[in-house]
Protein backbone atom coordinates (compact mmCIF):
# COMPACT_ATOMS: atom_id res chain seq x y z
CA UNK A 1 0.00 0.00 0.00
CA UNK A 2 1.42 3.38 -0.74
CA UNK A 3 0.93 7.01 0.40
CA UNK A 4 -1.44 8.40 3.07
CA UNK A 5 -5.41 8.67 2.94
CA UNK A 6 -7.75 6.22 1.70
CA UNK A 7 -6.45 2.73 1.16
CA UNK A 8 -6.95 1.54 -3.22
CA UNK A 9 -9.32 -1.36 -3.07
CA UNK A 10 -9.31 -2.98 -6.67
CA UNK A 11 -11.13 -5.20 -8.13
CA UNK A 12 -9.83 -7.50 -11.37
CA UNK A 13 -12.09 -9.19 -13.74
CA UNK A 14 -11.41 -13.17 -15.18
CA UNK A 15 -10.50 -11.70 -18.09
CA UNK A 16 -7.75 -9.80 -16.63
CA UNK A 17 -6.43 -12.65 -14.35
CA UNK A 18 -6.56 -14.85 -17.73
CA UNK A 19 -4.47 -12.27 -19.76
CA UNK A 20 -2.24 -11.95 -16.83
CA UNK A 21 -1.70 -15.99 -16.35
CA UNK A 22 -1.88 -16.98 -20.26
CA UNK A 23 1.03 -18.43 -21.69
CA UNK A 24 3.26 -18.63 -17.86
CA UNK A 25 2.77 -21.68 -17.61
CA UNK A 26 6.41 -22.43 -16.49
CA UNK A 27 6.57 -19.11 -14.26
CA UNK A 28 3.45 -20.13 -12.42
CA UNK A 29 4.93 -24.13 -12.03
CA UNK A 30 8.35 -22.08 -10.80
CA UNK A 31 5.91 -20.12 -8.42
CA UNK A 32 4.21 -22.72 -6.62
CA UNK A 33 7.53 -24.87 -6.44
CA UNK A 34 8.69 -21.62 -4.22
CA UNK A 35 5.48 -21.57 -2.44
CA UNK A 36 5.75 -24.89 -1.46
CA UNK A 37 9.56 -24.99 -0.30
CA UNK A 38 7.96 -21.34 1.50
CA UNK A 39 5.28 -23.77 3.14
CA UNK A 40 7.56 -26.35 3.87
CA UNK A 41 10.12 -24.17 6.09
CA UNK A 42 7.14 -22.58 7.91
CA UNK A 43 7.00 -19.13 6.13
CA UNK A 44 3.33 -19.15 5.96
CA UNK A 45 0.37 -19.71 7.55
CA UNK A 46 -2.40 -22.24 6.17
CA UNK A 47 -5.30 -23.28 8.59
CA UNK A 48 -7.69 -25.95 7.94
CA UNK A 49 -9.90 -24.90 4.83
CA UNK A 50 -13.75 -24.07 6.25
CA UNK A 51 -16.62 -26.53 4.26
CA UNK A 52 -20.23 -24.71 4.27
CA UNK A 53 -22.55 -27.48 3.61
CA UNK A 54 -26.14 -27.47 2.89
CA UNK A 55 -28.40 -29.65 4.45
CA UNK A 56 -30.95 -28.90 0.92
CA UNK A 57 -28.10 -29.10 -1.67
CA UNK A 58 -26.05 -31.50 -0.35
CA UNK A 59 -23.56 -31.99 -3.68
CA UNK A 60 -23.07 -28.39 -2.92
CA UNK A 61 -20.52 -26.61 -0.97
CA UNK A 62 -18.44 -23.31 -0.56
CA UNK A 63 -15.09 -23.64 1.04
CA UNK A 64 -13.47 -20.78 2.42
CA UNK A 65 -9.24 -21.10 2.26
CA UNK A 66 -7.85 -18.35 4.81
CA UNK A 67 -3.91 -18.18 4.65
CA UNK A 68 -1.11 -15.46 5.01
CA UNK A 69 2.51 -16.25 3.55
CA UNK A 70 5.51 -14.33 4.00
CA UNK A 71 8.94 -14.59 1.82
CA UNK A 72 9.02 -11.60 -1.02
CA UNK A 73 5.30 -12.03 -1.36
CA UNK A 74 4.33 -10.96 1.98
CA UNK A 75 0.51 -10.95 1.60
CA UNK A 76 -2.61 -12.61 3.35
CA UNK A 77 -6.15 -13.08 2.28
CA UNK A 78 -9.00 -15.26 1.62
CA UNK A 79 -10.32 -17.49 -1.47
CA UNK A 80 -14.05 -18.22 -1.22
CA UNK A 81 -15.13 -20.60 -3.55
CA UNK A 82 -18.11 -22.60 -4.48
CA UNK A 83 -18.49 -26.00 -5.68
CA UNK A 84 -22.16 -26.68 -7.87
CA UNK A 85 -21.99 -30.00 -9.99
CA UNK A 86 -25.55 -29.11 -11.16
CA UNK A 87 -24.12 -26.43 -12.81
CA UNK A 88 -22.38 -27.84 -15.29
CA UNK A 89 -25.78 -29.27 -16.55
CA UNK A 90 -27.30 -25.84 -16.87
CA UNK A 91 -23.69 -24.53 -19.07
CA UNK A 92 -22.02 -22.97 -16.37
CA UNK A 93 -18.55 -24.57 -14.54
CA UNK A 94 -19.18 -26.40 -11.93
CA UNK A 95 -16.84 -24.04 -9.75
CA UNK A 96 -16.85 -20.31 -8.99
CA UNK A 97 -14.84 -18.06 -6.54
CA UNK A 98 -13.25 -14.85 -5.67
CA UNK A 99 -10.09 -13.78 -3.83
CA UNK A 100 -9.38 -11.32 -1.55
CA UNK A 101 -6.07 -10.14 -0.96
CA UNK A 102 -4.95 -7.89 2.41
CA UNK A 103 -2.06 -6.10 3.45
CA UNK A 104 0.53 -7.49 5.38
CA UNK A 105 0.83 -3.90 7.35
CA UNK A 106 -2.47 -2.58 7.71
CA UNK A 107 -4.43 -5.97 6.92
CA UNK A 108 -6.85 -3.75 4.69
CA UNK A 109 -8.44 -5.93 1.90
CA UNK A 110 -6.25 -4.11 -1.25
CA UNK A 111 -8.43 -6.42 -4.17
CA UNK A 112 -11.05 -8.84 -5.25
CA UNK A 113 -10.13 -10.91 -7.83
CA UNK A 114 -12.34 -13.30 -9.58
CA UNK A 115 -10.55 -16.70 -8.41
CA UNK A 116 -11.76 -19.78 -10.33
CA UNK A 117 -9.19 -19.15 -12.89
CA UNK A 118 -6.61 -18.50 -10.45
CA UNK A 119 -7.14 -21.40 -8.66
CA UNK A 120 -7.52 -23.80 -11.99
CA UNK A 121 -4.27 -22.46 -12.69
CA UNK A 122 -2.67 -23.39 -9.42
CA UNK A 123 -4.09 -26.93 -9.30
CA UNK A 124 -2.90 -27.22 -12.95
CA UNK A 125 0.51 -25.95 -11.92
CA UNK A 126 0.89 -28.01 -8.81
CA UNK A 127 -0.14 -31.57 -10.68
CA UNK A 128 2.81 -30.76 -13.67
CA UNK A 129 4.99 -29.80 -10.49
CA UNK A 130 4.50 -33.15 -9.05
CA UNK A 131 4.49 -34.85 -12.60
CA UNK A 132 8.00 -33.38 -12.91
CA UNK A 133 9.39 -34.18 -9.26
CA UNK A 134 7.77 -38.20 -9.17
CA UNK A 135 8.84 -39.57 -12.35
CA UNK A 136 12.10 -38.40 -11.95
CA UNK A 137 13.60 -41.92 -10.71
CA UNK A 138 11.54 -43.59 -13.69
CA UNK A 139 11.25 -43.12 -17.56
CA UNK A 140 9.11 -40.25 -18.38
CA UNK A 141 6.02 -41.53 -18.83
CA UNK A 142 4.68 -41.07 -22.49
CA UNK A 143 1.18 -42.44 -21.96
CA UNK A 144 -1.27 -40.23 -20.12
CA UNK A 145 -4.89 -40.62 -18.96
CA UNK A 146 -7.07 -38.42 -17.44
CA UNK A 147 -9.58 -39.91 -15.43
CA UNK A 148 -13.23 -37.04 -15.45
CA UNK A 149 -11.98 -34.34 -18.19
CA UNK A 150 -13.88 -31.37 -16.89
CA UNK A 151 -12.27 -27.90 -16.68
CA UNK A 152 -9.72 -28.81 -14.07
CA UNK A 153 -8.33 -31.73 -16.58
CA UNK A 154 -8.12 -29.09 -19.52
CA UNK A 155 -6.14 -26.93 -17.03
CA UNK A 156 -3.60 -29.60 -16.16
CA UNK A 157 -2.89 -31.43 -19.56
CA UNK A 158 -2.51 -27.38 -20.48
CA UNK A 159 -0.19 -27.24 -17.95
CA UNK A 160 1.71 -30.15 -18.62
CA UNK A 161 1.78 -29.30 -22.21
CA UNK A 162 3.04 -25.17 -21.17
CA UNK A 163 6.16 -27.39 -18.58
CA UNK A 164 7.23 -29.54 -21.89
CA UNK A 165 5.37 -32.29 -21.35
CA UNK A 166 4.50 -34.60 -25.17
CA UNK A 167 2.96 -37.71 -24.89
CA UNK A 168 2.76 -40.55 -27.44
CA UNK A 169 -0.88 -41.44 -26.02
CA UNK A 170 -3.67 -39.72 -24.16
CA UNK A 171 -5.81 -41.88 -22.99
CA UNK A 172 -9.88 -40.44 -21.86
CA UNK A 173 -12.61 -41.47 -19.78
CA UNK A 174 -15.42 -39.75 -18.09
CA UNK A 175 -19.26 -41.11 -17.51
CA UNK A 176 -20.45 -38.64 -19.55
CA UNK A 177 -19.30 -39.09 -23.38
CA UNK A 178 -20.30 -35.20 -23.65
CA UNK A 179 -17.83 -34.12 -21.43
CA UNK A 180 -15.06 -36.79 -23.09
CA UNK A 181 -16.01 -35.73 -26.42
CA UNK A 182 -15.48 -32.10 -25.97
CA UNK A 183 -12.46 -33.05 -23.71
CA UNK A 184 -11.21 -34.40 -26.78
CA UNK A 185 -12.17 -31.94 -29.11
CA UNK A 186 -10.26 -29.16 -26.73
CA UNK A 187 -7.29 -32.04 -27.14
CA UNK A 188 -7.11 -31.79 -31.09
CA UNK A 189 -7.36 -28.16 -31.34
CA UNK A 190 -4.68 -27.94 -28.76
CA UNK A 191 -2.29 -29.11 -31.55
CA UNK A 192 -1.43 -32.14 -29.17
CA UNK A 193 1.06 -35.16 -31.26
CA UNK A 194 -0.54 -37.94 -29.35
CA UNK A 195 -2.88 -40.51 -30.33
CA UNK A 196 -5.84 -39.77 -28.30
CA UNK A 197 -8.49 -43.09 -27.10
CA UNK A 198 -11.24 -42.45 -25.53
CA UNK A 199 -11.77 -45.43 -23.06
CA UNK A 200 -15.25 -46.58 -22.07
CA UNK A 201 -14.01 -48.91 -19.71
CA UNK A 202 -11.92 -47.34 -16.39
CA UNK A 203 -9.84 -50.63 -15.90
CA UNK A 204 -8.46 -49.74 -19.72
CA UNK A 205 -8.08 -46.34 -19.31
CA UNK A 206 -5.66 -46.90 -16.07
CA UNK A 207 -3.46 -49.90 -17.55
CA UNK A 208 -2.75 -47.94 -21.06
CA UNK A 209 -1.26 -45.15 -19.00
CA UNK A 210 2.07 -44.14 -16.89
CA UNK A 211 0.31 -40.99 -15.28
CA UNK A 212 -2.90 -40.95 -14.83
CA UNK A 213 -4.97 -37.33 -14.01
CA UNK A 214 -7.86 -38.40 -11.75
CA UNK A 215 -9.99 -35.23 -11.73
CA UNK A 216 -13.65 -36.48 -11.40
CA UNK A 217 -16.18 -35.37 -9.06
CA UNK A 218 -16.48 -38.63 -6.94
CA UNK A 219 -17.02 -38.31 -3.24
CA UNK A 220 -15.94 -41.91 -2.82
CA UNK A 221 -13.91 -44.56 -4.08
CA UNK A 222 -15.27 -45.87 -7.51
CA UNK A 223 -11.60 -47.36 -8.65
CA UNK A 224 -10.81 -50.49 -5.73
CA UNK A 225 -8.61 -52.97 -7.81
CA UNK A 226 -4.56 -52.40 -6.65
CA UNK A 227 -3.71 -55.30 -9.71
CA UNK A 228 -5.27 -52.23 -12.04
CA UNK A 229 -1.95 -50.48 -11.09
CA UNK A 230 0.47 -53.01 -11.52
CA UNK A 231 2.45 -51.67 -14.35
CA UNK A 232 3.66 -48.61 -11.62
CA UNK A 233 2.02 -45.45 -12.68
CA UNK A 234 2.50 -42.24 -10.90
CA UNK A 235 -1.36 -40.97 -10.15
CA UNK A 236 -2.15 -37.43 -9.48
CA UNK A 237 -5.26 -37.80 -7.64
CA UNK A 238 -6.36 -34.63 -7.42
CA UNK A 239 -9.97 -34.93 -7.15
CA UNK A 240 -8.76 -36.94 -3.77
CA UNK A 241 -11.71 -39.14 -3.59
CA UNK A 242 -11.73 -41.31 -6.49
CA UNK A 243 -9.56 -44.33 -4.95
CA UNK A 244 -10.32 -47.02 -2.49
CA UNK A 245 -7.58 -47.18 0.74
CA UNK A 246 -6.26 -50.37 -0.59
CA UNK A 247 -4.77 -48.71 -3.90
CA UNK A 248 -3.13 -46.25 -1.72
CA UNK A 249 -1.86 -49.22 0.82
CA UNK A 250 -0.02 -50.59 -2.36
CA UNK A 251 1.79 -47.51 -3.47
CA UNK A 252 3.74 -44.65 -2.23
CA UNK A 253 2.10 -41.80 -0.91
CA UNK A 254 2.78 -38.37 -1.02
CA UNK A 255 0.39 -34.90 -0.22
CA UNK A 256 0.70 -31.32 -0.33
CA UNK A 257 0.42 -31.50 3.49
CA UNK A 258 -0.34 -33.80 6.19
CA UNK A 259 -2.79 -32.25 8.46
CA UNK A 260 -4.91 -30.71 5.52
CA UNK A 261 -5.36 -33.85 3.24
CA UNK A 262 -6.11 -36.39 6.10
CA UNK A 263 -9.77 -34.53 6.42
CA UNK A 264 -12.74 -34.82 4.59
CA UNK A 265 -13.11 -38.15 3.64
CA UNK A 266 -10.52 -37.89 1.41
CA UNK A 267 -8.79 -41.42 -0.07
CA UNK A 268 -5.91 -40.86 2.51
CA UNK A 269 -8.28 -40.15 5.40
CA UNK A 270 -9.94 -42.78 4.47
CA UNK A 271 -6.33 -45.19 4.73
CA UNK A 272 -5.74 -43.67 8.08
CA UNK A 273 -8.75 -44.32 9.47
CA UNK A 274 -8.73 -47.87 7.77
CA UNK A 275 -5.38 -48.52 9.27
CA UNK A 276 -5.43 -46.41 12.10
CA UNK A 277 -1.96 -44.86 11.41
CA UNK A 278 -0.15 -42.75 8.80
CA UNK A 279 2.61 -44.78 8.13
CA UNK A 280 1.42 -45.19 4.99
CA UNK A 281 2.65 -41.96 3.64
CA UNK A 282 5.65 -41.10 2.75
CA UNK A 283 5.55 -37.46 2.93
CA UNK A 284 4.60 -34.80 0.83
CA UNK A 285 6.12 -33.10 -2.27
CA UNK A 286 8.22 -30.47 -0.32
CA UNK A 287 9.96 -33.85 0.86
CA UNK A 288 10.39 -35.24 -2.29
CA UNK A 289 11.47 -31.42 -3.71
CA UNK A 290 13.78 -31.18 -0.41
CA UNK A 291 15.63 -34.82 -0.94
CA UNK A 292 14.20 -36.07 2.29
CA UNK A 293 12.00 -38.45 0.40
CA UNK A 294 13.03 -40.89 -2.31
CA UNK A 295 10.29 -41.81 -4.71
CA UNK A 296 10.73 -45.45 -5.87
CA UNK A 297 10.42 -46.64 -8.85
CA UNK A 298 9.08 -50.07 -8.58
CA UNK A 299 5.66 -49.20 -7.02
CA UNK A 300 2.67 -46.97 -8.16
CA UNK A 301 2.91 -43.12 -6.80
CA UNK A 302 -0.05 -41.75 -5.67
CA UNK A 303 -0.03 -37.59 -4.82
CA UNK A 304 -2.95 -36.44 -3.26
CA UNK A 305 -2.76 -32.21 -3.26
CA UNK A 306 -5.81 -30.96 -1.04
CA UNK A 307 -5.03 -27.59 -2.37
CA UNK A 308 -3.74 -24.95 -0.23
CA UNK A 309 -5.05 -21.53 -0.25
CA UNK A 310 -1.10 -20.38 -0.23
CA UNK A 311 -1.07 -21.06 -3.68
CA UNK A 312 -3.89 -18.75 -4.28
CA UNK A 313 -2.59 -16.09 -2.50
CA UNK A 314 0.75 -16.59 -4.47
CA UNK A 315 -0.76 -16.89 -7.82
CA UNK A 316 -3.60 -13.95 -6.73
CA UNK A 317 -0.88 -11.49 -6.28
CA UNK A 318 1.39 -12.64 -9.05
CA UNK A 319 -1.99 -11.56 -11.12
CA UNK A 320 -2.35 -8.44 -8.92
CA UNK A 321 1.28 -6.99 -9.72
CA UNK A 322 0.79 -8.16 -13.70
CA UNK A 323 -1.88 -6.08 -13.65
CA UNK A 324 -0.47 -3.07 -11.56
CA UNK A 325 2.35 -3.09 -14.36
CA UNK A 326 0.04 -2.85 -17.19
CA UNK A 327 -1.86 0.04 -15.92
CA UNK A 328 -5.23 -1.50 -16.21
CA UNK A 329 -5.91 -1.76 -12.51
CA UNK A 330 -9.60 -1.32 -11.85
CA UNK A 331 -9.71 0.93 -8.56
CA UNK A 332 -12.86 1.69 -6.78
CA UNK A 333 -12.96 5.11 -5.57
CA UNK A 334 -14.00 5.68 -1.80
CA UNK A 335 -14.40 1.90 -1.31
CA UNK A 336 -13.17 2.24 2.38
CA UNK A 337 -14.95 5.71 3.48
CA UNK A 338 -15.13 6.17 6.75
CA UNK A 339 -11.44 6.95 7.62
CA UNK A 340 -11.57 9.81 10.13
CA UNK A 341 -11.70 8.22 13.91
CA UNK A 342 -14.11 11.26 14.89
CA UNK A 343 -15.70 12.76 12.41
CA UNK A 344 -17.27 16.25 12.97
CA UNK A 345 -20.80 15.56 14.32
CA UNK A 346 -23.91 17.02 12.96
CA UNK A 347 -23.79 21.07 12.79
N1 LIG B 1 -7.03 -30.81 -5.07
C1 LIG B 1 -7.19 -29.59 -5.50
O1 LIG B 1 -6.43 -28.69 -5.20
C2 LIG B 1 -8.33 -29.28 -6.41
C3 LIG B 1 -8.49 -28.00 -6.92
C4 LIG B 1 -9.51 -27.73 -7.81
C5 LIG B 1 -10.41 -28.75 -8.15
N2 LIG B 1 -10.24 -29.97 -7.60
C6 LIG B 1 -11.18 -31.06 -7.91
O2 LIG B 1 -11.07 -31.39 -9.27
C7 LIG B 1 -12.27 -32.07 -9.63
C8 LIG B 1 -12.69 -31.71 -11.04
O3 LIG B 1 -13.12 -30.37 -11.08
P1 LIG B 1 -13.72 -29.75 -12.45
O4 LIG B 1 -13.92 -28.30 -12.19
O5 LIG B 1 -12.93 -30.20 -13.59
O6 LIG B 1 -15.16 -30.45 -12.46
P2 LIG B 1 -16.11 -30.69 -13.72
O7 LIG B 1 -17.48 -30.86 -13.16
O8 LIG B 1 -15.85 -29.65 -14.76
O9 LIG B 1 -15.59 -32.08 -14.34
C9 LIG B 1 -15.65 -33.29 -13.62
C10 LIG B 1 -15.82 -34.42 -14.63
O10 LIG B 1 -15.73 -35.67 -13.94
C11 LIG B 1 -16.67 -36.56 -14.51
N3 LIG B 1 -16.92 -37.61 -13.52
C12 LIG B 1 -17.60 -37.52 -12.36
N4 LIG B 1 -17.55 -38.69 -11.71
C13 LIG B 1 -16.85 -39.55 -12.49
C14 LIG B 1 -16.45 -40.90 -12.36
N5 LIG B 1 -16.79 -41.63 -11.29
N6 LIG B 1 -15.71 -41.44 -13.37
C15 LIG B 1 -15.38 -40.74 -14.46
N7 LIG B 1 -15.73 -39.44 -14.63
C16 LIG B 1 -16.44 -38.86 -13.66
C17 LIG B 1 -17.86 -35.68 -14.82
O11 LIG B 1 -18.71 -36.28 -15.80
C18 LIG B 1 -17.19 -34.41 -15.33
O12 LIG B 1 -17.00 -34.42 -16.73
C19 LIG B 1 -13.29 -31.76 -8.54
O13 LIG B 1 -13.46 -32.90 -7.71
C20 LIG B 1 -12.63 -30.68 -7.74
O14 LIG B 1 -13.00 -30.66 -6.39
C21 LIG B 1 -9.23 -30.27 -6.76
Amino acid sequence: MTGTGAPPFAVISGAQVQQALRGRERQITELVEDTYRLHGVGDSVNPPSYFLRFPDRPSARIIALPASIGGKLRVDGLKWISSFPENVAAGIPRASAVLILNDHDTGYPFACLESSIISATRTAASAALAADWLTRGRPRPARVGFFGTGLIARYIHTFLAGNGWSFDEIGVHDLSAGSAAGFRGYLESSGTAGRITVYEDAEQLIRSSDLVVFATIAGEPHVTDPSWFEHNPVVLHVSLRDLAPEILLASTNLVDDVEHCLKASTSPHLAEQLTGSRDFLAGTLDDVMAGRVTVPAGRPVVFSPFGLGVLDLAVGKYVYDEVTRSGELHVIDDFFHELRRYAPGPA
